[in-house]
């Protein structure tokens, strides 16, 4: 038998295993039949799912495997939606998921689909509970809500109110990292004596809903009832901030926190609205996760050289790689995300942020 005449067999059984295992991918029309990688991204309020999530999966994908595609989808907050995307991918013939579930319960439905058509599932950024997850990478998300806590609860010693009282307007309950990020700021609000007097769970992550929830607070504590904002991220900061603008507060007078290290976040922060941000390095985050896809994708284990540790998600203990956050203030603005390029001196200093940008040494 000749050389080629030898390789259509194998690729004809490989085709016979694959229709047994993924009933797709094999003998496309297009001639190409690249191997197919789904990323499903939850919502696009945050500005980071189509600014850095998914460019940076795109570009690693495409630099460590020239003959893969990736088949991209965002929820837009609906998880209902997540879960008809997670089936189109499927059906397309994606031989790997990535998800970044929108809702930690219906995540575990997706990743039993998966499973069930011999698909590899990679939990990205956020962990699916209670299902069958081939790897989770993301970051220590404890630890961001620690590192919030942690520099709030500093500032408002330096500003002689070391006990708050605070209003605390937390991320979305049906997201799981919502109640890390919970956990880490009631652990480093404790251990600093600090007062919650209001908190918040809040649907969506939305700006709209968590201004309307520290509209309440404000409304029920007064003007001078409370001493600072804890916001679990830079969307809910926004909102926080509007509400306080809204009420008549110098938002400069009453520190809020954030994460996500977003263009309007940190403008914020240039002028003073905002007091801090946690920025998460999404290069790494989507680099790795984007060699685990293919590995997995190509029927090899997962690297193990990337893995840090393991982590229980209520069905199994799944290998993990969790990446450390970094807290960003005014003072190191510059030395963080303008120095990794996460952010460009262009992007922060338009025309009305010129002035912040020069007190802070950041030059457009
Ligand atoms: C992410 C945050 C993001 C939030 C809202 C969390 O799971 O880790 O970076 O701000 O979701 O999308």
């Amino acid at each position: 038998m000749s050389k080629s005449a030898l390789r259509r067999v194998s690729v004809a059984a490989a085709c016979l295993v694959a229709i047994v295992v993924v009933a797709a991918g094999c003998g496309g029309s297009s001639g190409g039949g690249g191997t197919k990688i789904a990323l499903l991204l939850p919502e696009n309020e945050t500005p980071r799912y189509e600014t850095n999530d998914r460019p940076d999966f795109e570009k690693a994908i495409e630099e460590q495997c020239e003959d893969c595609e990736v088949l991209y989808s965002n929820a837009g907050g609906d998880a209902q939606k997540q879960q008809s995307q997670a089936e189109a991918a499927l059906t397309q013939g994606a031989e790997v998921l990535v998800v970044d579930p929108m809702d930690s319960k219906s995540a575990a439905a997706i990743a039993e689909k998966a499973k069930a058509q011999g698909v590899p599932v990679v939990s990205y950024d956020r962990l699916i509970e209670n299902g069958e997850v081939d790897a989770y990478i993301s970051f220590d998300n404890v630890k961001v809500g620690e590192l919030q806590a942690e520099t709030l609860a500093k500032k408002l010693k330096e500003d002689g109110s070391a006990s708050g009282p605070i209003i605390m307007i937390n991320g979305d309950p049906a997201d799981p990292n919502a109640a890390l990020f919970k956990e880490g700021a009631h652990k480093g609000f404790e251990a600093a004596g600090v007062k919650i007097a209001k908190e918040y769970d809040t649907p969506g992550w939305s700006a709209e809903n968590a201004q309307r929830e520290a509209q309440q607070a404000i409304t029920a504590l007064g003007n001078n009832g409370f001493a600072a904002i804890y916001a679990a991220n830079d969307e809910t900061g926004g909102g926080a901030i509007a509400a306080m603008k809204g009420a008549g507060i110098k938002p400069e007078e009453k520190p809020v926190t954030g994460q996500d290290a977003t263009v309007a976040g940190l403008q914020r922060i240039l002028t003073g609205e905002q007091f801090m941000t946690v920025y998460k390095e999404i290069e790494p985050e989507a680099t790795i996760s984007a060699e685990i896809a293919i590995a997995l994708a190509e029927g090899e284990e997962v690297p193990q050289g990337k893995i840090t540790e393991e982590v229980e998600n209520g069905k199994t203990k799944v290998p993990a790689v969790l990446l450390k956050p970094i807290a960003v203030t005014k003072d190191n603005v510059k030395s963080t995300v303008v120095a990794d390029g996460f952010v460009s001196a262009q992007e922060l200093c338009t025309s009305a942020f010129q002035a912040a940008c020069k007190e802070a040494g950041i030059s457009g």
